[in-house]
């Protein structure tokens, strides 16, 4: 072969290679099990062909377990389908609301998390989160005919709070003189309002307002707190290639018309 020959077919080869690359999206792994759709590796999971989601299943109706014990809610059906397009199987895990992010962080146990939870800065130093899929507020429930007019009422009472929520950092900031009282769920800090053993219960307001929305429990929001809160899904920082393809299947069920239909499901609206 001659010089200019052999040239050529480096040149050749080397061409192949780089659109390879670019086709894999500039990923390269050794042990993946997630294949787009020209059977290229592009991500990893902990169990094969598996998307292992952590979540508090009490936080309805982003995610809960009914009466046959299943796991259902917005999220759920997001995750679903986010599942679908990457040809994983979703299977939810519950765990406590505070332990998510460690428990994410230690890995082994679960791939995302997906338990309405709010993108915040600090957050985002210990995980990475997707786009946003969902914007919330706060809330404050009290007794039902309570007059509320700020929150310099709340001082010397008690605020019912889940621990390590954004609801929770809310009180602490703005009612300094309360008394904070930490949950594990939002729903053991509703039912301890219900029993009077707390004022004030500071939670998502979505998830207050369904939650207040069947059984007359005596109580009400007498505030909504605008927040501007946006909810993500969270992958942990050693895995931006999971991260990556769930990002794009998301953006993908938003076009495609999937996230509307889930969430006129569970909202019965459209998104803003
Ligand atoms: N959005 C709030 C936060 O991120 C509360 C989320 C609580 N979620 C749950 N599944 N219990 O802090």
């Amino acid at each position: 072969m001659g010089k200019t020959r052999k040239f050529v077919v480096l040149l050749t080869v080397a061409a192949l290679a780089l659109s390879m690359f670019a086709v894999a999206g500039c990923e390269k792994k050794e042990d993946t099990d997630g294949t787009d759709t020209n059977g290229e590796a592009t991500f990893t999971t902990i169990e094969a062909g598996k998307l292992l989601v952590g979540s508090d299943t009490e936080f309805p109706p982003f995610e809960f377990v009914d009466a046959d014990g299943v796991v259902k809610g917005f999220d759920v059906d997001i995750m679903n389908a986010i599942g679908e397009k990457l040809g994983l199987e979703v299977t939810f895990m519950t765990e406590i609301f505070d332990t998510l992010i460690p428990t994410l962080k230690a890995g082994g146990k679960f791939d995302v998390i997906a338990s309405g939870m709010t993108i915040k800065p600090e957050r985002a130093l210990e995980i990475d989160f997707t786009a946003p899929y969902y914007d919330s507020n706060q809330s404050l429930v009290m007794a039902k005919g309570t007059a509320y007019t700020g929150p310099e009422q709340l001082a010397g009472k008690k605020i019912g709070v889940q621990s390590g929520t954004t609801g929770e950092a809310w009180a602490k900031e703005n009612a300094p003189d309360a008394e904070l009282v930490p949950f594990g769920s939002a729903t053991d800090a509703f039912a301890a309002l219900q029993a009077g053993n707390v004022d004030a219960v500071v939670n998502d307001l979505p998830v207050s307002a369904e939650l207040l929305k069947e059984d007359d429990r005596g109580l009400e929001i007498v505030a909504q707190i605008p927040t501007g809160e946006q909810y993500g899904f969270a992958v942990s920082k050693d895995n931006p290639e999971l991260l990556a393809a769930i990002d794009e299947a998301l953006a993908d069920i938003k076009a495609d018309g999937t996230y509307n239909d889930i969430y006129q499901k569970w909202f019965g609206i459209l998104p803003e």
